[in-house]
């Protein structure tokens, strides 16, 4: 039986090393200064900081039939609370996935190991064939088996495939937050992507840019998922429009707790956690800036998590869309951190403007399908 071709293993790239974290970072240094408008300003109040002159004798607004606090801090601690409880766990991948992600890691895997698990799961096996005999993917060959299916995309891509479809069934949907999710999912799908096309550019080893691209705003779906869960008999969880700053303060860490729960390897966890400092004790880390740079360009694409003018932002009115897109800040990093991710890889204006034009290029080609 032949052994599978993984990808991205060409002989000059390098792989840098940097220091493992030592410890969780916790929530993100910077403090995202709500941009409301109008009459939004009342429902999306800062909150004072622990040690701030007047922090804790604020009064919170509670919308009607809506028992969580808006004040911003209040909110950050709700969401942390939620994510950090004992009993919390994050939706469950697919068994398929989970294993997938095992077997990669592993040095010995056959093409017969990968086609016996894939075929554990007729929904996913069926939508991995789609794809991988989309014309995108498969050109003029056809594609007619999972063995083909294998094949051609070697082991690599394959759980990358996967674990999209993963994400896509269990993560990025919900009931109350339908608009918001989809727009995460195509977000995370072209991060994912530009992951990839910016290790085109460098000189990282892209085995988990993809998947660090795809999971790195997942702290954003738990966390409202979480809210959903937790709604009880509430018609609805919080309105967004009351919670994005909150949301965006705690999503690296929600993410960072998502991943240790589906044990994903540490470098992953260390890009979900950090894409918006990209810095671990002074040194930067690769992945995490890989995925900053990604991250910014899907924004700057079209493909952000806000919706822009025109978006289906269906349960809201004019008035509330209109709020929520005054979130600019939301998911962005700051000067800073883009100037480290860039040197982090190496990456100079003129490159820049190639990554650029190669992002450009795979948004005109991604079919971005649930
Ligand atoms: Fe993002």
């Amino acid at each position: 039986m032949a052994a599978i071709a993984l990808l991205g293993g060409s002989p000059e790239i390098a792989r840098i090393v940097v220091p493992a974290p030592q410890a969780a970072p916790g929530l993100a240094d910077r403090f995202v200064e709500s941009k409301a408008r109008g009459s939004c300003v009342s429902l999306i109040r800062r909150g004072k900081k622990k040690g701030e002159e007047g922090y804790g004798q604020g009064k919170a607004s509670i919308a009607e039939g809506d028992d969580v606090l808006l004040d911003e801090e209040r909110m950050v601690e709700h969401l942390m609370s939620c994510i950090e409880a004992p009993d919390y766990r994050p939706p469950t991948l697919p068994a398929v996935a989970v294993e997938l992600m095992q077997l990669s890691q592993r040095a010995d895997v056959e093409i017969d190991d990968v086609v016996k698990l894939l075929e554990q799961d007729s929904l996913i096996a069926g939508r991995v064939l789609k794809i991988v005999g989309s014309a995108a993917m498969a050109g003029a060959v056809k594609i007619t088996s999972l063995r083909e299916a294998t094949m051609r995309m070697g082991l690599l891509r394959i759980r990358d495939i996967v674990m999209e479809i993963a994400m896509n069934m269990r993560v990025f949907k919900s009931e109350d937050y339908g608009d918001t999710m989809e727009l995460l999912r195509r977000h995370a799908t072209v991060t994912a992507h530009l992951s990839r096309a910016v290790c085109k550019f460098t000189p990282i080893e892209a085995e988990f840019a993809f998947l660090a691209g795809l999971l790195h705003d997942v702290g954003i779906a738990g966390t409202l998922l979480a809210l959903a869960d937790r709604k009880g008999k509430r018609k609805s969880p919080p309105d967004l429009i009351s919670i994005w700053p909150a949301v965006d303060r705690v999503h690296q860490r929600a993410g960072e707790i998502m991943a240790t729960h589906w044990e994903l390897p540490h470098d992953i966890r260390f890009a979900l956690s950090a894409h918006h400092q990209v810095m671990l004790q002074g040194h930067p880390h690769p992945l995490a800036a890989t995925v900053a740079i990604a991250n910014e360009l899907a924004h700057e694409l079209g493909a952000g998590v806000i919706p822009k003018a025109g978006q289906a932002l269906s349960e809201l009115t004019e008035e509330e869309a209109d709020c929520v897109r005054a979130h600019t800040s939301v998911d962005r990093s700051g000067d800073k951190t883009l100037v480290h991710a860039r040197e982090a890889l190496s990456i100079d204006d003129k490159t820049m403007e190639r990554v650029r034009e190669e992002a450009e290029q795979v948004m005109e080609t991604l079919s971005v399908e649930g």
